[in-house]
């Protein structure tokens, strides 16, 4: 069902992996009918993102409908599929300097991260105080954008290891939609610190991909992986189906920048919201709670 043997490394700055066909398109074809079969949708995000999420009744009665999401989900939902995603990453990123700290030994194929709005001060309970011995998990989302959708830069939840993006649909590139990687314009001590939203003033393109039909990419969520999708413009093109995943730890990933370990600050607020749209800075200073 997955060709991952193709995947090639991307020049970057963080690691990405991405390849064409690794989706037949007749697969791709059947996916997007039963997403435009199912009947609702859990939320709507980022002005025109709606998603069916792991771990809600929808997403169950979704995948008991759906035989090819159904069979697409089991196999991500794997340690084997991750251990195989992890070992791609490093067989390919063999100098990598970006590393967890604190390896999983654990996949739980059940649990997800919970999409309830949380403050800050909940989110930190939720987290705990002790980032060792984490466990694995996958999170998905079977997605469908309408016109507006857009993403500014970002870096991923502080919980993520690898994201992933798997393209149904081909966008013509007049129309946007495009998920773009950038790169912080460095200077020499600007590394003590990686914010979650720099400013757009900070960073300059590396690379953008153009959604095409079968297309995946994976990447890493390291601090520095900052990445966004321009606006997408639905006019005279099919809506943006694609399907949106990453194996993501149930407390914060330590990162390590050759051997220098970077802490995960979440920034104080009374605003509930979503976890992953909580603002969190990696610091080379450890947490104080
Ligand atoms: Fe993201």
């Amino acid at each position: 069902m997955l060709r991952i043997e193709k995947l090639k490394k991307v020049k970057g700055n963080f690691p990405v992996l991405v390849g064409s066909n690794i989706i037949p398109k007749s697969i791709c074809k059947i996916l997007i009918e039963e997403i435009s079969n199912s009947k609702s949708f859990d939320d709507m995000i980022m002005g025109g993102r709606s998603r069916i999420n792991k771990g809600s009744k929808n997403f169950n009665n979704y995948i008991k409908q759906s035989k090819i999401s159904k069979k697409l989900f089991k196999l991500f939902n794997s340690k084997s599929f991750y251990k195989k995603i992890e070992n791609i990453f490093k067989k390919k990123f063999k100098n990598r300097s970006w590393e967890n700290s604190n390896l999983p030994k654990v996949f739980n194929p059940k649990k997800f991260t919970i999409k309830k709005k949380l403050n800050s001060s909940e989110l930190q309970k939720l987290l705990g105080n002790n980032y060792s011995n984490p466990k694995v998990n996958l999170d998905i989302d079977f997605s469908v954008s309408k016109g507006g959708y857009r993403l500014r830069p970002h870096r991923d939840d502080i919980t993520r290891l690898y994201n992933f993006l798997i393209y149904l649909t081909d966008i013509p590139k007049k129309n946007g939609g495009s998920l773009t990687i950038y790169r912080k314009k460095t200077k020499k001590n600007i590394r003590k610190s990686f914010r979650r939203f720099p400013k757009i003033s900070e960073l300059e393109v590396v690379k953008e991909f153009t959604p095409r039909q079968g297309t995946v990419v994976f990447f890493q969520s390291t601090p520095n992986s900052y990445h966004g999708v321009k606006r997408f413009i639905e006019k005279n093109c099919p809506k943006r189906f694609f399907i949106y995943g990453s194996y993501a730890l149930n407390k914060p990933v330590i990162w390590k920048f050759n051997d220098i370990p970077y802490y995960p600050h979440i920034i104080k607020t009374k605003k509930k919201m979503l976890t992953s749209f909580h603002d969190a800075n990696y610091l080379t200073v450890p947490v104080a709670n």
